[in-house]
């Protein structure tokens, strides 16, 4: 099924070399934007020995200096803004989880475009006008509440901002309410998935249709486990703040089969996480963007650390990105072994008797680091069964991955819920400096 041409934006309906034009233009007005406007551009050019004229085709992009996390944060909180504090309409700031957070600021214009951004996500989402939206994404200085609601009310949606939290209160909002989407981390929605079992209620049956989940990694097993818990339609939103927040990127519920960037706006590319150098598509690396129409602060080739690979679009003309596996910083090296949390997470919700509520434990052990995996029982799995289960994570693990690690099957409800973006990794190791 794919959706018919009138439900589509100007943008979506480009042909491949009508798109390639748009932005090889918007390109070039953005570097010069950035260029003119900001000076930690205009001096990071300048020793790169590249001028926004040089930008004459996209691979041109290639030629100019990255801009890191740590760039952001030594231009706290404005030197990265290229437009008067006048004109800036809103302010953001990322979960800044280490150090420093960064700001982020928007024109109106900047705002519009994010609106559009996230509607078009929810309509290739399935959602459409007249839906009711449920935003259970936090609302404040991070992106996802405020940025889901504007975007839903832009499609023309009824909106309740529910916001992350009071977790009893959110089940009886969505029984009374009827909401036909939910937008919300998938973690959680595990959260509320408990709660409506604690209430008795049965999840299968609300009005709830579709899914919107992200602001962290999920799997294909994870999508499968709430599709069938909830018997919705679950797909993939992914965003940054320093890029604009969600509905950089979108999964079409017709093929739900990665996110389509839309890059009318957002120019991807995926380079080395080492050399940097930019990757052909189809080989996984680290996320890198480019913005192509921002006002308030025009982000040039920002390393996301997000891991993925670009293919090529299909319900979409736009390039998709593949759900992404994990972050660089969140990669554990276990014995010379890299692992992510996202694997843990395959086979968790594979294992018999296991719940999908998992913690990855890590503990030094004499002069190595060891990990421990820590999930729940299921509430019906008796101790053979969590046996069982303990010895065949460790098994799967051994195989798929090929590092040791020890599995610890915890009683149901023991281990912490996720009330917006989940903690997998608990580092207990001792430092050796
Ligand atoms: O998490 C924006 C957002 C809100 C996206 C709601 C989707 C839904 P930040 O707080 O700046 O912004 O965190 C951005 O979260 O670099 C990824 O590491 C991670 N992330 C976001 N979406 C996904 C996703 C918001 N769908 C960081 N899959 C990003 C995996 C995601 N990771």
């Amino acid at each position: 099924m794919t959706q018919a041409a009138d439900l589509l934006d100007p943008a979506e309906r480009l042909d491949l070399d009508g798109l390639r034009a748009l932005q090889r233009e918007r390109l070039r007005d953005s570097l010069r934007h950035a260029y003119e406007n900001v000076p930690f551009y205009r001096k990071s050019f300048d020793e790169a020995g590249v001028h926004p004229d040089d930008c004459r085709s996209l691979s041109d992009l290639s030629r100019f200096p990255f801009t890191t996390k740590a760039d952001l944060r030594a231009n706290y909180p404005y030197g990265m803004f290229a437009v008067p504090q006048e004109r800036i309409r809103r302010l953001h700031a990322s979960s800044g989880t280490t150090g420093r957070p960064t700001v982020v600021g928007y024109t109106e214009n900047d705002l519009s475009m994010w609106a559009d951004m996230v509607a078009r996500s929810l309509r290739a989402a399935g959602g459409r006008p007249g839906d009711i939206a449920h935003i259970a994404y936090g609302y404040g200085l991070f992106t996802g509440g405020l940025g889901a609601h504007y975007g839903a009310e832009r499609l023309g949606c009824t909106v309740i901002p529910a916001s992350g939290g009071m977790t009893s209160r959110q089940v009886t909002l969505i029984q009374d309410l009827n909401p036909s989407v939910i937008m919300v981390t998938p973690s959680y929605m595990l959260t509320l998935l408990d709660e409506f079992e604690r209430q008795g209620v049965d999840p299968r049956s609300t009005s709830l249709r579709v899914g919107v989940f992200g602001a962290e990694p999920w799997t294909q097993d994870m999508r499968r486990e709430i599709e069938e818990r909830f018997a919705i339609d679950a797909v993939d939103i992914y965003g940054l703040s320093e890029v604009i927040g969600p509905g950089v990127a979108q999964e079409c519920v017709e093929t739900k089969d990665g996110l389509h960037i839309w890059e009318d706006h957002f120019f991807p590319e995926v380079v080395d996480p080492i050399t940097g150098e930019v990757l052909p598509e189809g080989e996984q690396g680290e996320l890198v963007f480019t913005s192509l129409t921002k006002e308030a602060m025009p982000i040039v080739r920002y390393r996301t650390r997000d891991l993925t690979r670009l293919l090529p679009g299909t319900a979409r003309v736009f390039r998709r990105m593949e759900k992404v596996t994990g972050r660089s910083d969140d990669m554990v090296i276990l014995r010379g072994v890299n692992l992510f949390p996202t694997q843990i997470e395959e086979i968790v919700l594979r294992t018999p008797g296991v719940a999908p509520h998992f913690q990855l434990r890590l503990t030094t052990s004499g002069r190595m680091d060891a990990l421990t995996v820590r999930a729940e029982a299921r509430p019906d799995a008796d101790a053979a069964t969590r046996e069982a289960a303990a010895r065949s994570i460790v098994q799967a693990v051994k195989d798929g991955i090929g590092v040791s690690v020890e599995a610890e099957i915890v009683d149901p409800e023991s281990l912490e819920r996720s009330v917006g973006k989940i903690r997998r990794i608990v580092d207990l190791r001792e430092r050796r400096d």
